[in-house]
């Protein structure tokens, strides 16, 4: 089976990428199941159904989360209604959205959630007691894929260490930056640190820089704007065995496209 995981895809510049390539990624890598972290497909904060459904029509199959999914009122109703939205396992039970899904095509069968770190992230629930109790009411046996949305690196290889032997995939989120750290641990897990910003690079994180750089530069609060050049892919490609819901590789992809 192989899956192919969009780091934060960024609003407009990171939708556009999509609608352009993902159809002929999905070709060429001759994917089984595509997933993105869509918390910043809405112009950098959350997402709407307006903005969610023409990326699910461009190939997605489920999306994963964090910290901005519930960004913006008028997508509540939405999150909730919406099952192939995982929010954090780790929020309370009581903020809306699905914290479990299964992806099926034919044969093949692909288990998701997502978690919040805890390090100079929102307040949110432990990450490991979440996966434990997760863990322990499990019903399937099916290869699990772990979003970890995350600021610390060491909180995420942390949960790496801590998730593998269970999970067959561990990506971490959130920072926007790729790392280079991706390896299969010793338990046959795939794991990386952070998959990255689908979307413009010629940014900070997504804004516009001349913004961000008046913001720190003077501390006074600037109202965001998506930035739209310098649009590039940040995703992770990977193998598993299903026969074992272990990782076979895991590939980076970082490259520069237009659109
Ligand atoms: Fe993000
Ligand atoms: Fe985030």
């Amino acid at each position: 089976m192989r899956i192919l995981f969009f780091g934060d895809v960024f609003g407009k510049a990171g939708r556009s990428i999509l609608f352009a390539h993902l159809r002929s990624m999905i070709n060429e890598y001759k994917t089984d199941f595509v997933i993105a972290n869509a918390e910043n497909l809405a112009d950098g904060k959350g997402l709407t159904e307006r903005t969610l459904k023409p990326v699910f029509a461009a190939g997605v199959d489920a999306v994963t989360s964090g910290n901005h999914l519930w960004d913006r009122e008028e997508s509540l109703d939405y999150i909730s209604r919406e099952p192939r939205i995982i929010k954090p396992m780790n929020y309370p039970a009581a903020a809306p959205g699905n914290s479990r899904y299964i992806l099926q095509k034919e044969d093949s069968k692909l288990e998701i959630i997502c978690l919040t770190g805890q390090i100079f992230m929102p307040p949110c629930n432990s990450p490991f007691e979440a996966f434990d109790g997760f863990w322990a009411a499990r019903d399937t046996s099916l290869p699990l894929f772990v979003d970890v949305h995350a600021e610390s690196t060491s909180e995420k290889r942390a949960l790496g260490w801590y998730m593998d032997g269970k999970a067959a995939v561990m990506v971490g989120t959130h920072t926007h930056i790729q790392t280079a750290d991706e390896e299969i641990l010793p338990g046959g897990m795939a794991y990386i640190s952070d998959a990255g910003m689908t979307g413009a690079h010629d940014s900070v994180i997504g804004v516009r820089k001349d913004i961000i750089l008046e913001k720190l530069s003077t501390s006074v609060p600037h109202r965001f704007e998506s930035a739209h050049s310098g649009l590039m892919v940040n995703a992770v490609l990977v193998d598993l065995d299903e026969d074992r819901n272990t990782a076979l590789q895991i590939q980076r992809l970082r490259y520069s496209v237009e659109v």
